[in-house]
């Protein structure tokens, strides 16, 4: 609870610090928790150490924001689908170990709006009714947090204080009805990109609906992202070699766009009341943007996608 007060206090200097000079109590609760720096409370200049400390004067009081009561629970719900071991960003955030050198690199990151990588926003023109789904931006007092954090040489804080961190973004799909992978393989060499279409059957004997849906890519060094379209006549067989592969470009088929996939890219799981209808017949195609390393050629084998089906109307059976 102190701590809290304190990371309020960081947060709103100025409306604490005229509270100090007035509020006994205000007073009470700075010096809760605080070692010597407190006579700068009870003083009253509260807000002038606040606002102009730089942390570098031992005078300056600290804002009490620590890894295990606020960062963890902040970034990792926010960061971690990407930078966890194991993941597509260079570094993981999981620990406080390997968190805390990167403070600095962190407050800059956010507050240029590179990361979290997230190329939608609102603007004049185009201000979404809903929302966006799946947004992981911070808003202004989580950048504040972080910032106040980093001026604060980054502490640990204490670990049996820790607060419990929201769950972090999965990038695979839980418990999908149906795998669909390429069947042959494609071998990617020298430096010119290459689009790949494989056709794939899901064997629909009648409509279906999408519930959730995501891209597996086979081979992460090369695949650099992906577009999934309905095929409705199913006519993409013919083009395909007997792996189900053929060439094609980047744009669009034609058919509806029911996936994409970047690295990082979450499930698309669809509103409870919502499907996207694939007709019996359909094919899915998978169109795959390869990248070469520029080193050496690289196979991919298993690119591929999860899919999550009902056969009911999404909207009927959910009223
Ligand atoms: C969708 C995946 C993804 C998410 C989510 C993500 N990052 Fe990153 N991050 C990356 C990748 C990939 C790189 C490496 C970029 C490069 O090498 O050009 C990176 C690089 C960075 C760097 C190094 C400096 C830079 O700007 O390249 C920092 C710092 C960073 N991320 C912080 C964060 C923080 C903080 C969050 C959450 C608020 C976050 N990232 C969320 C993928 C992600």
């Amino acid at each position: 609870m102190a701590s809290f007060l304190h990371a309020r206090a960081a947060l709103l200097p100025i409306c604490l610090s005229l509270a100090c000079g007035s509020d006994g109590e205000t007073a009470d609760l700075a010096d809760d928790g605080t070692d010597g720096t407190d006579g700068a409370d009870d003083d009253g200049s509260v807000g002038t150490g606040d606002t102009t400390g730089d942390g570098s004067s031992g005078a300056a009081p600290t804002s009490g924001i620590t890894w295990h009561e606020h960062i963890a629970p902040l970034i990792l719900p926010s960061c971690a689908g990407c930078h966890r071991d194991g993941g597509i960003a260079p570094f993981s955030f999981e620990s406080y170990e390997g968190t805390q050198p990167l403070a600095e690199a962190i407050v800059a990151a956010v507050e240029s709006g590179a990361m979290p990588p997230f190329a939608a926003s609102e603007t004049a023109d185009c201000e979404p009714k809903h929302g966006w789904k799946d947004d992981l931006r911070l808003s202004e007092d989580d950048k504040q947090m972080l910032r106040d954090w980093a001026n604060d040489g980054a502490p640990e804080g204490d670990p049996s204080l820790a607060a419990e961190v929201p769950a972090v973004p999965q990038t695979t799909l839980q418990d999908p009805d149906q795998s669909l992978r390429m069947a042959g393989s494609t071998t990617i060499e020298g430096t010119t990109d290459r689009f790949v279409c494989y056709s794939l059957d899901p064997g629909l004997t009648e409509d279906a609906f999408i519930e959730a849906i995501q891209v597996v890519p086979g081979n992460d060094k090369i695949v650099h992202h992906v577009l999934i379209y309905v095929d409705e006549s199913g006519d993409t067989a013919e083009l395909a070699d007997e792996d189900g592969a053929f060439d094609c470009s980047g744009g669009a088929l034609g058919g509806a766009l029911v996936g994409a996939w970047a690295p990082g890219a979450v499930p698309n799981r669809m509103p409870a009341d919502a499907g996207m209808q694939i007709p019996a017949g359909a094919r899915l195609v998978m169109n795959v943007h390869y990248h070469p390393t520029g080193v050496g050629p690289e196979v991919d084998e298993a690119t591929g996608i999860d899919i999550v089906w009902t056969e009911e109307r999404p909207f009927l059976r959910h009223g």
